[in-house]
This record gives structure tokens, sequence and C-alpha cells, in this order.
């Protein structure tokens, strides 16, 4: 059993993992991977968004899966070509990847069908987006790019300058080049955030260990968004009777639309969800796994993941059954001083072992390199250290306590990943 992995962060790292724990003692491969990974899987520098050069490593490797974990190769197709060429997939394919390759396509898809979100307009026109906006007089403004930004797409601004700073960036000067030549302008939701990942075969619908990211990138959610400083799960605020009318009003409700429209989601499906005053509302769909997401849920998973893959090929998700391990994880990530703007690479990292991991913890490489016997940082977020535990304190104390031992210069992490929870646990 060969797979290919596509991808080269912490995410793919987890995943990797996972497979490696299979009963099937499967032989991975990753491109690009990362130091890190190199020690679970023969990596090859091919760009996750290559889909020729991906197609040719396939056919050299011939696995017998390639899983597609980034964003942008799911958005531009590369399933769909891997498929022609007779491979087995994990992921959606273009048409279905546009739920969150485009927030037009998604916001337009909830309300033909329903699926509760927040109230929205669509511009591409600056003079008329500010009108809008000043129409309206309501800040925050939530100011969204139509297509993929990498992660930088939302501007919630303050006021009406910034609003329309923002609006002339976008879509004027195509600060997100075509991503952003189309905008959204949405409702400003509050409430706690909750980001459920799912498995689904285009028909069942089987949601993950719910978990709670931590976007901004300094303590007290001070400082600018990241892709992601930290993770717990489960995510306390989601509780059964939310979960039930998740399922009810979200997640079956969003399969549905997609089948409906001939645009069937196979793979993960992210479900980025604000638990509002008036019940859970999408705030996005990512059409993957969440990177830091997926280092604290798939610790928790114990169906083998290759399992699940083979029941969403076979289209028979409802007949296989998914459980977890009934304990908490907490990822801290470690990232380079000055991310998410201007960072310096190749620090050397001190506190791993030779498999680049620590006895207590499991770290997912995110950004390194592994050169002549050291690792080095290659990258904004170059860490997570992820633990397990029979309770979220005890998994944060065990994350923390790793995280410590490791070092490099200008290396910094938050100290309050899971406060908010532990709070949640609390009250
Ligand atoms: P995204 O890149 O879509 O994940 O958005 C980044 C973050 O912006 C989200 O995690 C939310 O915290 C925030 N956000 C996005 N849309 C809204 C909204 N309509 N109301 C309030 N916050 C939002
Ligand atoms: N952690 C958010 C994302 O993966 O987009």
């Amino acid at each position: 059993m060969k797979i290919l992995v596509v991808g080269g962060g912490g995410r793919e790292h987890a995943i990797i993992m996972k497979l490696a724990e299979s009963p099937a003692h499967p032989e991975i491969f990753c491109a690009p991977g990362n130091g890190g990974i190199a020690k679970y899987a023969e990596c090859f520098d091919v760009k996750a968004t290559d889909i020729d050069g991906m197609v040719n490593l396939a056919q050299k490797i011939q696995p017998d899966w390639v899983f597609v974990a980034p964003d942008d190769p799911l958005v531009m197709g590369m399933v769909d070509v891997l498929q022609e060429k007779g491979f087995k997939t994990f992921g959606p394919k273009a048409n279905a990847a546009i739920i969150e390759g485009s927030k037009i396509f998604s916001k337009n898809l909830m309300k033909k069908y329903g699926i509760p979100t927040g109230n929205y307009a669509v511009f591409d026109n600056s003079a008329e987006a500010i009108a809008y906006i000043q129409k309206q007089n309501c800040y925050p403004a939530v100011i969204k790019a139509d297509g993929l930004a990498l992660g930088k797409g939302v501007i919630l601004a303050q006021n009406e300058t910034e609003a329309i700073d923002a609006v002339h960036s976008m879509i004027d000067d195509r600060k997100f080049g075509e991503s952003s030549a189309h905008i959204v302008i949405e409702e400003f939701l509050t409430g706690a955030e909750v980001s459920v990942l799912a498995f689904t075969d285009g028909k069942t619908v089987v949601p993950m260990i719910s978990s709670m990211d931590h976007k901004r990138a300094l303590d007290n959610d001070e400082g600018l968004n990241t892709g992601g400083m930290g993770t717990v799960a489960p995510n306390p605020y989601y509780t059964e009777e939310i979960a039930e009318e998740c399922m009810k009003k979200i997640f079956l409700p969003t399969i549905q639309a997609m089948q409906k429209e001939g645009r069937t989601f196979t793979g993960c499906l992210y479900f980025g969800l604000m638990l509002t005053p008036n019940g859970a509302k999408v705030i996005e769909y990512n059409c993957r796994f969440g990177d830091p997401e997926t280092q604290v849920v798939l610790p928790l998973l114990e169906t083998d993941l290759l399992d699940i893959m083979q029941a969403i090929w076979e289209g028979k998700l409802a007949e296989l059954p998914i459980t977890w391990k009934k304990q908490s994880a907490a990822c801290v990530i470690l990232a380079s001083g000055g991310y998410p703007v201007k960072y310096e690479n190749g620090k050397e990292i001190s506190g791993l072992n030779e498999q680049g991991q620590t006895e207590q913890a499991l770290i997912y490489h995110a950004g390194t390199k592994y050169t002549d016997g050291k690792f080095y940082t290659a990258g904004g977020r170059v860490l997570g250290v992820t633990a397990t535990g029979e309770t979220l304190e005890k998994a944060l104390q065990q994350a923390y306590s790793s995280a410590e031992k490791i070092q490099f210069d200008k290396m910094h992490y938050r100290h309050d990943i899971g406060k908010r929870a532990l709070q949640a646990n609390q009250g």
C-alpha cells in the first residue's frame, strides 16, 4: 500500500502520522513535505500547486492513494486530473471545492437553500461597494475577497476609513489578484467560533470532534490575524444540542445542496461556525482539513483513517462506525519572530530528538528543514506541539511543558491557548 500526500505543513504531518498508524502499514510519500515530515515519508520537491508535476510524480510512484490536503490544488482541480489518469484520490473535485474557492458561490448556495449565514451583498465596483457600506453605516464592516487569498482575504473594518481603504485595495488595486476582483460585504456576527471538520461521501456526513482555533498572533486575541496560533478539541461551546441543530440546519442541507447542484462533495468539509444569539451560522466553508485544527482532531481519531478514505471512495460512509478517544487535545504553534508579517528562516531548532519529536508530545512540523542532522526553521509557523489528555487542562499542561523545552532564535508562541475553553468548561 502506497500513499502520496500532497502538501507540506503541520496539517499534512498530522495526516501522515495518522496514516502511519494504520494496520495496513502504508508506505508514505509526500510533496513537497518538510524536514519533520521527511522522517515519516519520502519527500519530493514538487509544489502542491504544480498539477503536471504531481501527476508525473504519481505516475512514477504509482500510489494506491493520492491525498490532496491543501485548498489551492483542490480548487485548481488536481483531484480531477489525477482521477482522469486513473488514481484513487481523497479530496473534492474542482466543481465542489468551489465551496471554498468562491465566497460568492458559497453565500449564494446558502441563500438558495436556506442555510443560516450572515446577510451579505456582492460587488465588483468600488464606488457601489462604498455607497453600500456608507448606507449601512454599521461597523465593524466585514469585507471579503471572493477567491482564495492565503487566509488573508477577510478584513474587519472598524470604521468608514478602514472600510473604504479595504474596498479600494481589493477591487481597484487587486490586492489579491483576481481573487479580489469581486468582494462580499457581510453582516458582522458575534458569538463563540467553532470549527467542525466532517467526513462526507456526498450523501452521508460524519462530523469529527469539534475544535477551537486561535487566529490572532498575540495573547488575549490581540495582534494580526494568522493562519492559526493554536487549537483545542473538543470545543466546549459546541454542546450536543448545538451539534444536533447544526446537523439538521447546516451539515446535511449543505451536502444535499451540493448534490442537487451537481457538485457532489467528497472528502473533508470544514464548517467555520459562529454560535450567535440567533443560532449557529456559517462564517465560511473550507474544502479540506483545517490547519491547525487537524493537529488536535486526528490524534483523537480511533478508526483507521484509511478505512474512512475507502468508505468515502465507495460511497459507503453510512456503513462505517467512526469512533473517537474520549480525551481532549491541545496544539500550541511555535512561530518565527515577526510572523505573520516578516520573519527570518534558517534558525537552528533545539530540543527535538532525531525524529523531530519529543517524548511527551506530538510535534507536527509546519515549516522546518532538516540538514546535516539538524532541524532549522523554514516558515512563519514552525512547529505545532500537540498533547492529548483526560482533560483539556492536562492536555494544555503537557503541550506547554513540551513547548518550553524547544527553542530557536526569536521563537514566539501564545501563552493563552485554551484559556477561553477552560473558562467555558468551568462556566
Ligand atoms: P476566514 O478567513 O473566513 O476564516 O475569516 C477570518 C476570521 O474573520 C474568522 O475566523 C472570524 O473570526 C472573522 N469573521 C469572518 N466573517 C465574519 C463575520 N461575518 N462576522 C464576524 N467575524 C467574521
Ligand atoms: N484554521 C483555519 C483554516 O484552516 O482555514
